[in-house]
This record gives C-alpha cells, sequence and structure tokens, in this order.
C-alpha cells in the first residue's frame, strides 16, 4: 500500500528520504515520488515504475535540500501514470502534497475548484487538498490556518504531510484513519506511513492518532487535535526492532529470509507472558458468543486455529473472513479475536469497528507496534515477529499460529478440557519446537527445493489435508498461488470424491498433508484420498512424518520430516509448503518478495 515519508534536516536529505522510500517498498507500490525545498523553489520529481527504475530516470537519490516528502504508490483513484503519482504539487508551485487513504467527497470539491478555473494535472483525489490549501492560503496568509482550513472541507481517511515553500522549515502533518508516525533524531526529525520510514536513522517514535495534526521542525514538534487547536502530550516509544532483521541478511529473498528467522520467530511467541495468553482466554471464556476474523492468510490461521480451540478447549468459535463478517449478528457480550500482521488491514479494522459498535469485546494478535488494530482493541498480543518485509506472509502467520495454539492450551486447562499434566506436557513440547524447525530448515530445504524444482511447471494443483491439516493446505495454497501465479486449491482430503476427483489425471499434482500415524482416523481418512488419486493415476507428493511405510508406499515423492508431537505438527507441515512455494516461485523466475499485483498491507476497501 501507499507509503509516505518526510525529513526535516539541517544537512542535504536528498540521499536519506530516498532510502527511506526504499526501505517502503515492501507495501507494493505502483510509482514513487519526491519533493524537496531548494532554496525558497520546490523541486518535485516523479515516475511510474520501481524505486530504481524511477530514480534511473528522475535522479531522485541526487535532490538537494534539507526539508522534504516522499511517496510510493498504489493506485486506488487514476491510474498509474506520471500525473497521478504522488507528490502533488499546487498550481502555484508553493504547496506539494503526499497522502495516504481517500478523500471521500472529492469528486464534490472537484467540481467546486473546477468550476472556479482550477486546472487538474491528475485523476487523483489527493489533487483537489493541494488547491485547495492554495485557496485558504490566499484567503488567511497562514500556513497553519490554511492548512486547518483545507482540512475542514475533506471527508474521508487520510494522512497527509504538506511541504511549503512559505515556510521552509517546517513539515504540516495530519493523520485520520490512515497511519502516520513520527521519529525523532538528533537536530532532524521524521514522518512516516511506517517505522521502516526511519527506522534506519531513528528508533525513537511516537504514533500519531486520529484527529491530529503536527507542525514538525527539526528541533521541535507540536502535535495538536485538528478539533479545538489543544495542544496533545504524546509517550515517545523506543522501538526494539533491529534494523538488521529488516534487511535481507545474505539471502536471496525476504521470504527465504523470514522462513529462517521462523525458529527466532516462535521463541520471542514464546516469551510472550503467560498473563497475556489467558487474557484473551478469560476474554474467549467470558463471550456469549466469539468469533475469530483474519482476511488472507490471517483468515486461515483463524481457521487453523478454530481446529486448536476444538480440540484443547472443546469450544467451537467460528472463523469468518475479516470482508464477509459482517453477515454476522455482534450484540453485547460478543467477542471478536482478530490476527492481522500489518494491524492495518481495511477490512479487518472495518469489522472490528462494526463489532465495538455492537458492543462486542475486540482483541487481536498484531505484529506491527502502534497500528491502528493495536490500538482500537480492548485486549492486544504484539506477536513480536520482527518487521516482515516479503509481501506474502511467512514467519508472521506461523508465530500467530503458535500464540493461538497458547491460548487454546490455556483455554483448555481453564475450562477443564485438559489437565495440568498434559499441559505440562503440551508445554514442553512448544519450548521444543523452536529447535525442531531449525531442524527441519536445515535438514529438508535441500529435498523441498528438488522437488519443486520438478514440478514447477505444473500449472492445477489440489492441496489436501484432514482436519487441522485442511487449513494448512488451504493456507498453502494461498502461498502458492500468491507467488508461482500457478493455481492451487486446498481442500479437504475427504471432499475429494465427491466432485473433484474428477479432474484426476497423471497432469493434475496433488500435495497431500499427512498426519502424524498416531493421528489414526485422520490419518486413515488422508490415506484413503491418496490411494482414489493414485489408483487413478494422479501425481500424489506428500508432506509427511519419518517412519509412515503406509504412505511412503502411494506417493510419487515426499518430503519427510522427523516425528514431533502432533500439537506442532501441522506448523512444521506449514513451514514446508512455504518453502516449496518458495522454492518453485524461484524455479519460475517470479518476483518473490513483490508478487504482481499484491500489497502487503491493503488500507483500502
Ligand atoms: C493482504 C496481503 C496478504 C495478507 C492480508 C492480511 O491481502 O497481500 O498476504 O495475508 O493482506 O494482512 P494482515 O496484515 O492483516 O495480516
Amino acid at each position: 500500500m501507499c507509503g509516505i515519508s518526510g525529513i526535516v534536516h539541517s544537512e542535504n536529505i536528498g540521499r536519506n528520504l530516498f532510502n527511506s522510500i526504499r526501505n517502503l517498498e515492501y507495501r507494493g507500490y505502483d510509482s514513487c515520488g519526491m519533493a524537496m525545498l531548494q532554496q525558497g523553489e520546490l523541486d518535485l520529481r516523479k515516475n511510474v515504475g520501481g524505486i530504481d527504475e524511477v530514480n534511473a530516470i528522475e535522479k531522485l537519490d541526487q535532490m538537494q535540500g534539507s526539508i522534504g516528502i516522499a511517496h510510493t504508490r498504489w493506485a486506488t483513484h487514476g491510474g498509474v501514470t506520471q500525473e497521478n503519482a504522488h507528490p502533488h504539487l499546487s498550481p502555484d508551485r508553493k504547496f506539494v502534497i503526499v497522502h495516504n487513504g481517500i478523500i471521500s467527497n472529492y469528486q464534490e470539491l472537484r467540481e467546486r475548484l473546477l468550476s472556479q478555473g482550477v486546472v487538474f494535472e491528475s485523476l487523483t483525489d489527493t489533487e483537489v487538498f493541494v488547491n485547495l490549501l492554495e485557496e485558504s492560503y490566499s484567503k488567511y496568509n497562514d500556513l497553519e490556518k490554511a492548512f486547518l482550513a483545507a482540512l475542514g472541507e475533506i471527508k474521508g481517511s487520510f494522512s497527509i504531510v504538506m511541504l511549503s515553500s512559505h515556510d521552509p522549515d517546517h513539515l504540516y502533518c495530519v493523520k485520520k484513519e490512515s497511519p502516520l508516525l513520527l521519529g525523532l533524531g538528533e537536530g532532524c526529525n521524521y514522518v512516516g506511513s511506517d517505522l521502516n520510514a526511519f527506522l534506519e536513522y531513528t528508533r525513537k517514535a511516537i504514533v500519531l492518532d486520529d484527529g491530529e495534526y503536527v507542525v514538525l521542525g527539526r528541533n521541535e514538534y507540536q502535535i495538536r487535535k485538528v478539533e479545538n487547536g489543544e495542544l496533545v502530550e504524546k509517550k515517545v516509544l523506543h522501538i526494539d526492532w533491529d534494523v538488521e532483521t529488516s534487511k535481507k541478511g545474505g539471502y536471496s529473498h525476504y521470504m527465504l529470509k523470514e522462513i529462517f528467522d521462523e525458529p527466532q520467530t516462535v521463541r520471542q511467541a514464546l516469551k510472550i507472558p503467560r498473563e497475556q495468553i489467558s487474557g484473551f482466554a478469560e476474554m474467549l471464556t467470558d463471550a456469549t458468543h466469539a468469533y475469530l476474523m483474519g482476511v488472507g492468510t490471517t483468515y486461515y490461521v483463524a481457521n487453523i486455529s478454530q481446529y486448536f480451540f476444538s480440540t484443547l478447549a472443546n469450544q467451537y468459535y467460528p472463523a469468518l473472513s475479516s470482508d464477509e463478517f459482517s453477515v454476522v449478528r455482534i450484540e453485547s457480550g460478543d467477542m471478536v479475536l482478530a490476527l492481522s500482521q500489518s494491524g492495518e488491514t481495511y477490512d479487518t479494522k472495518t469489522s472490528l469497528e462494526y463489532a465495538k459498535t455492537h458492543g462486542a469485546k475486540t482483541a487481536a494478535v498484531v505484529n506491527v507496534m502502534g497500528s491502528a488494530i493495536s490500538m482500537m482493541v480492548d485486549q492486544v498480543i504484539m506477536q513480536g515477529s520482527g518487521p516482515e518485509i516479503c509481501v506474502v506472509s511467512t514467519k508472521a502467520a506461523l508465530a500467530q499460529t503458535f500464540i493461538m495454539l497458547r491460548v487454546a492450551l490455556e483455554l483448555g486447562l481453564m475450562r477443564k478440557q485438559i489437565t495440568q499434566k498434559d499441559y505440562q506436557t503440551h508445554q514442553q513440547d512448544l519450548e521444543s519446537f523452536p529447535q525442531m524447525v531449525e531442524q527441519i530448515l536445515n535438514e529438508q530445504s535441500g529435498f523441498v527445493r528438488n522437488i519443486a524444482r520438478a514440478t514447477s511447471h505444473v500449472e492445477h494443483w489440489l492441496f489436501l489435508g484432514c482436519g487441522v491439516y485442511y487449513p494448512v493446505a488451504m493456507e498453502s495454497a494461498l502461498k502458492m498461488k500468491e507467488i508461482t501465479y500457478q493455481h492451487a486449491e486446498g481442500m479437504p482430503a475427504g471432499f475429494l470424491k465427491h466432485g473433484t476427483l474428477s479432474m484426476v489425471e497423471p497432469a493434475l499434482h496433488t500435495l497431500f498433508f499427512v498426519p502424524l500415524p498416531e493421528q489414526k482416523v485422520l490419518h486413515d481418512r488422508t490415506l484413503n484420498a491418496m490411494e482414489q488419486v493414485k489408483t487413478r493415476g494422479g501425481t500424489v507428493i506428500a508432506i509427511m512424518f519419518q517412519g509412515d511405510e503406509r504412505t511412503l508406499a502411494v506417493t510419487n515423492q515426499a518430503i519427510q520430516l522427523p516425528q514431533m508431537s502432533s500439537l506442532c505438527a501441522p506448523l512444521a507441515q506449514m513451514i514446508m509448503a512455504q518453502m516449496f512455494a518458495y522454492y518453485a516461485a524461484l524455479d519460475l523466475g517470479r518476483n518473490i518478495d513483490k508478487p504482481r499485483n499484491l500489497a502487503k498491507s491493503v488500507t483500502v476497501g
């Protein structure tokens, strides 16, 4: 999604500002640009394409000045063109802005401005604001007043940063329903739509709340309420994310690096205090009806969690995709537990708002500190997985799944569905999991790569599993689609015979998520489906556990994991499928970290 960055410094910041939008690249974008004040004049450069492509044409990193703003755009209103790219300049060239979100009343404002003779260069909603600024400045001759007056005219959700030659020392920023943070440096300050915009330069951050605006200088800042101009005192957060963790660290792709971060991510998830985990379990117990919610990968994490709750705590909580959540009638006493890596996903955020307005309690597992969802819910667990740069979620999804497993265990104990002794045994299994993840990553990646290479040409896949392995199959199929652009369909293994079996022939490949043999019922059901495919000439690949001779006899190829606890087994398979998709996409030469058409965080509806 779109990224915003701004810097106020005493030295030339062209290079740093350019770096800051490069650090926002992972959000997904189609054009980018920068504007800086140079000797009293605004210099604006923007174009379509990747950061390096645009830089090659526009020489963004060579721009001069000590104050500037920058943007990476993911088109919503207006196509992918140079004119529609941000920043947007006013006709008198005195105001320049970057904007995230949507100005919902832009059509009527545009019409009014057009009737006054304003000529628009772009088709964006954003350009109306820069014209409103010019108009209100001519009325008030005061930049702050003009900024507020223009803000008074727009509706919708937006974070905006403005630079004007009328005030060469300050950036004017506002936040409403779209994230914006300040970064505080020594003799310089930063603003960004997420921490990555300035994490390379400072760890001190302030999260702005809705309805706040900032006049940001290099040594000072003032945060006020748009509503009444009242000064607001804000907490300065110290961000403990290591800059290095957000870099590729020698791996060819962020995705691979993030998969190899997983042992550490699980360790972090184990460090989350038990009180926080049981806080979630208590909320679930107290609720009249409870729902699990997420979208994309997090929807599948919710689905996996559904099985954990039912097996360990004998509780059934429906999992809903955030974009479909409105089918649920929410009443006071209900509870919604949301999952979101970014904490900014529009569908999840709006569904949480809907739940809140109908009196539900809300909780969320979120990775990004200070994100909208983390701030709006009654209880939050910060998963602490570190920045996830690749568009598709791997380590964050695994950590969320692991955290939900912990919540289900706690609930199971609370509801006396498992004994203290079982709880201890399970706990030990969880504690040994990071080491297991290390082992399987090291031992299996070669095998997985070979199978992925040999099958990367396959255009249609069925990913099949039973019980908890079914949502694991669905999540894995999503991963495959996202990065290989090949078709993969996740399905319950037992469902296959009710229709889809007609598709089976040698070219159709199936990937089976085979349970441990000790999970007898699930194992038998899975094996049964494998045989149905095999006897009809389909190709059978399995992610399975060592020592399972019956399964081995039916497969064409297999990834064999060491024996482990049944709790951790689906998570280990999830990791293998992430790797499988990665190597298939690598072989196909796909843009793995930034798959076409996708964005890391979809903050619009
Ligand atoms: C986007 C991404 C998906 C992601 C989903 C939910 O659609 O492309 O990969 O799973 O958002 O994101 P969240 O940040 O809420 O987990």
